[in-house]
């Protein structure tokens, strides 16, 4: 089977993972290496600060929790993605409000923030999906207006820019997930990056405890949420990588839009109007042209090997989220079609042009088959 993605690993990520436990940088309390890749982090995203954390869910989580919202309060969400931005609001007793998606690039609706605010917005989390840049000056110019926080959802946009800067470096603060198949990876982790020093200190608080002195008596009521030694010290190397990886992500969505291009009923991925893409995973949609449903095409590729993911189950139609008190059933339409009709293919950043080659042509195999039959 031809895996979704495979993580990109190498000897130098395990020396420095061995070199790092050697060194007793076991806990996320000890040693340089934490430090130092919240730094470098940082550095590469054009942002003063990064926390690492635990993942990226934590990441998210975390900078929620330091907004010290009310109960009841609403934070706009990106309908089509990961459920962790809206978890994010949930779990800090917050309502998460979807924002429907835009049918070309596929990220949330920026005509449609307005029209879902009310007296209780208080902050607002895109997300940059599969990698492209949402147009983050108009989101910020947005959230200006109507006083709202921005926390950039990057868990899929690391080095992804808009306008020559990077995401994370927008908003309040921006949150990375460094899980395994994620642009660089630390094993499980995340960061959270930001230009205020007051908002890193509370992060950096609230990820350990809230631990101040004396030690054991706690003021605030924190998480442990740390990174551990060994996880930043790989981390340390990925970010050295991690160009080479984008442009390798870019060669294969290149490959993919050459070899399918063609193909009669198939949507891809729009590239990015002003800014860079950096194609976390290749998406597709499928459009009635195609002859076969979206279903129908992956049990097909499956068939020959080929390993897929749907699009995401948009924040509308969760089960988990449609139970809390305050749930407002926004309607998300083209969200909804995204999670019917759309997939993305193997994406790593090794996969070898003549294995692109070979699903579009099982992909291409599938329409003509189902042509022919119609004309026979
Ligand atoms: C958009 C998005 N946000 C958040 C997360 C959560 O990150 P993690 O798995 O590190 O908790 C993910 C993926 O895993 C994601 O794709």
């Amino acid at each position: 089977m031809i895996p979704v993605f495979v993580p990109n690993i190498g000897e130098e990520e395990i020396a420095a993972v061995a070199d790092a436990i050697r060194r007793g940088e076991i806990s996320g309390s000890f040693g340089e290496s934490i430090p130092r890749f919240e730094e470098a982090f940082a550095d590469y995203c054009g942002c003063k600060f990064g926390v690492a954390v635990s993942s990226g869910t934590a990441a998210l989580h975390l900078a929620v929790a330091t907004l010290e919202l009310k109960p009841g309060d609403e934070v706009l969400v990106s309908a089509s993605t990961n459920i962790a931005s809206a978890l994010a609001a949930y779990h800090n007793n917050l309502v998460p409000i979807p924002v429907d998606s835009e049918p070309r690039t596929w990220n949330l609706n920026l005509d449609l923030i307005e029209k879902l605010i009310t007296p209780r917005t208080r902050a607002i989390i895109p997300v940059h999906l599969f990698g492209h840049p949402i147009d983050m000056e108009r989101v910020c110019e947005i959230a200006r207006k109507h006083n709202l926080i921005v926390i950039e959802d990057c868990a899929e946009s690391h080095g992804a820019t808009f306008r020559d800067r990077k995401t994370g470096s927008f908003g309040d603060m921006g949150c990375f997930s460094f899980y395994a198949n994620k642009i660089i990876t630390t094993g499980e982790g995340g960061m959270i990056t930001t230009n205020s020093a007051k908002l890193a200190e509370k992060l950096k608080l609230l990820r350990n405890l809230a631990f101040t002195t004396p030690r054991f008596r706690h003021e605030l009521a924190g998480y442990n949420f740390r990174m551990t030694g060994y996880q930043a010290a790989m981390g340390l190397v990925q970010i050295n990588r991690i160009e080479k990886i984008i442009a390798d992500k870019i060669r294969v969505a290149r490959t993919y839009d050459r070899f399918l291009s063609n193909v009669p009923g198939l949507q891809l991925p729009a590239p990015a109007t002003d800014g860079r893409h950096v194609y976390w995973m290749y998406g597709v949609v499928v459009q009635p042209e195609f002859r076969i449903s979206r279903d129908d095409l992956l049990a097909r590729l499956h068939d020959a090997g080929i390993d897929t993911r749907t699009f995401f189950c948009p924040m509308n139609l969760q089960p988990a989220l449609q139970q809390q008190p305050g749930f407002r059933p926004v309607k998300c339409p083209v969200a909804e079609s995204l999670w019917r009709t759309g997939f993305y293919l193997p994406s790593s950043p090794t996969l070898p042009d003549k294995i692109i080659r070979e699903i579009a042509e099982a992909i291409s195999a599938v329409t003509d088959e189902s042509r022919t039959k119609i004309r026979a």
